[in-house]
């Protein structure tokens, strides 16, 4: 078994509170249904509610939990370096576009948090992104230079304000953090409040065309003339996305810190090992939040390792106390960095809308997303369709499917507390062993594609290496692409 220290799961969702919707029962119908209830699916269910549309949520797991809600949750349009490459690779009007759709996105998540008197610990910080190395600070100024033809001040620092050695940073004031678990607690309220209606722990396990729009789930069917697939990665969509995009997990651990001043900002490294920090608060008091660098999803045998690497790192450059909260999270890349938002087949497939592949910058894309998908179910025309074009060219090579990272030869060979595949022909097995030593035992065929799943070690998951699928250890989703529990089997 391995032992990491610190609560699983993310410091975020432990104060968001209970939400309590209701499981979705019966057959009901709306003008919009929304499959997701993250930054992206509560975004587009609230535009439509102020707009006096009629909109049904439908919530998988519980409100807040999931991606936006283990995210670090900067609220900025610095996205390490990314207006050099964009203007670069797509030109400076898609830069522009990209610059505007996050500042509208960023804008519209504070306005949102005043009006509807949000409590999610808001607050004004500066973003930085820093270089460790001579070259690393030569792509910053490059990057200041980027940022400022599309339209931010952009200021170049000889050092991060960090309590260890930089070669320069790069600076955009008046940015902001938040807790985002908090934050979509209170959007899925205000939905609520306002005539929404929003179903937790409703899994959607089809998606399909019958009048118009149909998503069932174990409980009900709920019939619409739009369905938004807001699932963080599509669980349908007319033009597959899954090979457009690659899963990417990163390790999160939250320290304690006696000074909620300790740092003064939020920070991303650009050379390589990366990592990202920001400060932050739980229940028990101020925290310091610091990631690792990112890793294709299931293709890494041992990650209790990079928590262990992550807290070195952590002890050796800051003042950390102790560990408090640790978790993995997720979120799928694009080639070009920029995410895959709308409607992908208007002529086949008319009120079919997706959203993916944020590159782990979809606090402020996501909420972009949220209000062009909802801005197009209003009829009205949005600046950042070009931008986000679901169907747009994309390389063929980048996607990368990956192996299991867990296949043993036998039961012997899995300690407590592990897991691992054990192959018999065409039968692969995933094997859970428990802290009292019982084997519990499900299909490793992931029920999105089939790819055979990689133990996570460090948040006892079963891992998919291809489309990034996450399965608890009794084999129930948590994650998508997949829409079906892994299959029981027998030992
Ligand atoms: C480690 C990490 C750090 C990040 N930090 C930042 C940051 O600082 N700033 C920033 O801008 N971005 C950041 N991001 C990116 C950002 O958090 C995400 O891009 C964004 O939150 C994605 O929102 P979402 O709505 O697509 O996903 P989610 O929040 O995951 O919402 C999707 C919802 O759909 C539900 N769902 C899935 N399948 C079904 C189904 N079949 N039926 C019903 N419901 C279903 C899920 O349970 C989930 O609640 C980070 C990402 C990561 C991984
Ligand atoms: S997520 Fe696609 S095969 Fe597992």
């Amino acid at each position: 078994m391995v032992n990491l220290p610190g609560n699983r799961g993310s410091c975020w969702v432990d104060g968001a509170g209970p939400t309590g919707y209701s499981l979705l029962e019966g057959s009901i119908h709306a003008e919009t249904v929304v499959v997701g209830g993250g930054i992206v699916g509560l975004t587009t269910a609230l535009r439509l509610r102020e707009a006096g549309r009629s909109v049904i949520l439908v919530e998988g797991l519980q409100i807040g939990g999931q991606v936006t809600g283990g995210s670090t949750a900067k609220i900025t349009t610095q996205h390490a370096l990314i207006y050099r490459q964009l203007i670069d690779r797509c030109g400076l009007a898609t830069a522009r576009s990209y610059a505007e759709a996050n500042s509208a996105g960023a804008a519209q998540i504070k306005d949102w948090i005043r009006e509807y008197a949000i409590d999610c610990d808001l607050e004004r910080k500066a973003a930085y992104s820093y270089a460790t190395s001579a070259n690393g600070r030569e792509d910053i100024v490059a990057e200041a230079e980027a940022a400022r033809q599309v339209g931010f001040e952009a200021r170049v620092l000889d050092r991060a304000p960090l309590p260890f050695e930089t070669t320069g940073a790069l600076c955009f004031a008046d940015q902001a953090q938040f807790n985002p678990a908090k934050y979509l607690v209170g959007l899925a309220r205000a939905v609520a409040d306002r005539g929404g209606r929003v179903f937790e722990r409703s899994r959607a396990i089809l998606v399909d065309e019958a009048s118009r729009w149909r998503v069932v789930t174990a409980g009900g069917t709920v019939h619409a003339e739009h369905v938004v697939v807001a699932t963080n990665i599509t669980v349908k969509s007319p033009v597959g996305m899954a090979n457009r995009t690659q899963p990417r997990c990163h390790t999160a651990l939250a320290f304690r810190v006696d000074d909620p001043r300790v740092i003064d900002g939020m920070f991303i490294g650009i050379d390589d090992p990366t990592h990202s920090i920001r400060t932050g608060r739980d229940g028990t008091g101020p925290l310091l939040v610091v990631l690792g660098p990112k890793f294709d999803t299931g293709q890494d045998g041992n990650v209790a390792a990079r928590f262990v690497a992550l807290e070195d790192w952590a002890r050796n450059n800051l003042p950390v106390g102790d560990v408090a909260w640790r978790w993995c999270n997720e979120d799928y890349d694009t080639t070009d960095r920029i995410p895959y938002v709308g409607e992908p087949d208007p002529e086949k497939a008319p009120g079919f809308h997706i959203a993916t592949g944020f590159n782990a910058w979809g606090i402020s894309n996501g909420t972009a997303a949220g209000i062009m998908i909802a801005d197009a179910i209003l009829g009205l025309a949005s600046p950042w369709r070009n931008l986000y074009d679901p169907t747009r060219p994309y390389p063929k090579e980048f996607h990368k499917n990956g192996d299991s990272q867990s296949i043993v030869r036998s039961t012997d060979d899995i300690g407590p507390g592990e897991g691992g595949v054990i192959v018999r022909g065409d039968h692969k097995t995933a094997v859970w062993r428990d802290g009292d030593g019982t084997l519990h035992a499900v299909s490793a065929s992931c029920t999105h594609k089939g790819c055979t799943v990689t133990w996570n070690n460090a948040d006892c998951t079963w891992d998919c290496p291809c489309h990034g699928s996450i399965f608890a250890a009794d084999g129930s989703v948590i994650h998508g692409p997949a829409r079906k529990p892994l299959a029981p089997a027998e030992l």
